[in-house]
């Protein structure tokens, strides 16, 4: 199955594409976490049979959607989830949200490592309740979570810590170490964890990715939520899917309460036709278009290193962003934005976009074809000409 590489989005409406240059082919968007690439053929080919059709009324869930998920993720993670622990979300964004209307009040505090991807904090934020950062500390070239800080923050009114993992923006993928760190911390001060694992599936070579979940013996006893999605892993995030994986019986009759209350009954159209080639018949495909972009990454960071030595790029443990450091050249973030966009026609999204501790950096999408990567390259070392 060859993966195909469209990286002219123009008149799409493409998200990722800034309204004001939208129509200006001279821009390369580097933004957005959405790869420059069309899904695999079955996806297509369920997409094509429903337009055929010609019926897009309310749909439901296919049969067997739990299962197709709890197998997913026996088979990729070893990771045991019972069927009854699966809830449909449309978007992980509003299952966030969910589980912090249903889980937390006005006034408690949520912790969330930073920089954070912004729905993370927003969730936190938009809902009244008191955004308590952690920021991640950067040693030896990697980030790690900062547990002294962690013990810190935690009081009485502190509810719930929203993980990601892998992380975005940095791309680290959380060690047994840390996670079990996490865990034991969440459980000393009675916090819920939330898990953000939408980029699972993009792991690199050296790396595990382990979701939270085979962190416990029991995890129905445990108030820990996993929300996860093919959405990135087949570059279909427009058709708007998730999945919520809940083990606890109580919490979870309270968010599919919430669920209904929110009214979200029946899936996208296309979504529910494609779930289950989704998850059954895209593996090969899966495969070939990940060692794709590990290369594009690696080609990154070795052009970044021989060519910008004052940037500091690294492979990232997992995603397909590459978190970019340029503090040792001096520039604020404004003047690193105007030289990216004025000189190299780029456009990444610059550091504070993910918070305050994110400045000093930039992130890059390496989700695209390789023509287009060394077109993104030589764009940067065009700034500095
Ligand atoms: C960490 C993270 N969570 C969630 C999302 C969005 O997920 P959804 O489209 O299901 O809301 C993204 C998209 O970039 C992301 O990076």
């Amino acid at each position: 199955m060859e993966v195909r590489y469209v990286t002219d989005r123009h008149d799409t409406l493409c998200a990722k594409y800034r309204q004001d240059y939208r129509d200006n082919p001279d821009y390369l968007y580097c933004g957005v976490a959405d790869m420059d690439l069309a899904p695999p053929e079955p996806v297509l080919e369920a997409m094509k049979r429903r337009l055929d059709h010609g019926v897009f009324g309310y749909t439901e869930l296919p049969d067997g959607y739990e299962k197709l998920v709890s197998d997913w993720m026996r088979e990729q993670y070893h990771c045991e989830v019972k069927q009854e622990w699966v809830l449909f979300s449309p978007r992980i964004n509003m299952a966030l949200n969910m589980a912090v209307d249903t889980f937390t009040e006005p006034g408690d505090s949520i912790i969330v490592n930073t920089p954070a991807y912004p729905a993370l904090t927003g969730a936190v934020e938009k809902w009244g309740r008191n955004l308590k950062e952690s920021p991640l500390l950067l040693k030896n070239g990697r980030f790690t979570i900062d547990f002294d800080g962690l013990e810190r923050l935690a009081d009485q009114k502190t509810r719930a810590y929203i993980l990601c993992n892998p992380h975005n923006p940095t791309g680290r993928v959380w060690t047994d170490e840390e996670l079990s760190g996490v865990t034991a911390f969440c459980k000393r001060h009675n916090l819920l964890l939330l898990s953000d694992d939408i980029h699972g599936d993009f792991v690199w070579p050296g790396h595990v990715y382990k979701p939270l979940l085979t962190m416990y013996h029991n995890p129905e006893q445990e108030k820990v939520i996993v929300f996860n999605s093919l959405t990135k892993t087949l570059n279909i995030p427009g058709l708007i899917f998730s999945s919520i994986i809940l083990p606890n019986p109580e919490m979870r009759r309270a968010m599919e309460e919430t669920i209904d209350r929110w009214g979200l009954h029946n899936p996208n159209v296309f979504a529910a036709d494609i779930l289950k080639p989704a998850y059954r018949e895209c593996g090969e495909w899966v495969d070939r278009m990940r060692a794709q972009v590990y290369e594009n990454i690696k080609t990154a960071q070795e052009f970044i290193n021989r060519e910008l030595p004052w940037l500091d790029a690294y492979v990232p443990d997992g995603t397909y962003l590459m978190w970019i450091g340029y503090g040792r050249t001096g520039l604020s973030e404004e003047d690193m934005r105007r030289l990216l966009e004025e000189k190299g026609h780029l456009i990444p999204l610059m550091g504070t976009h993910f918070k305050e501790a994110g400045r000093g950096w930039f992130r890059l999408n390496m989700g695209t074809s390789g023509e287009q990567v060394n077109k993104i390259l030589e764009r940067l070392a065009l700034c500095w000409t």
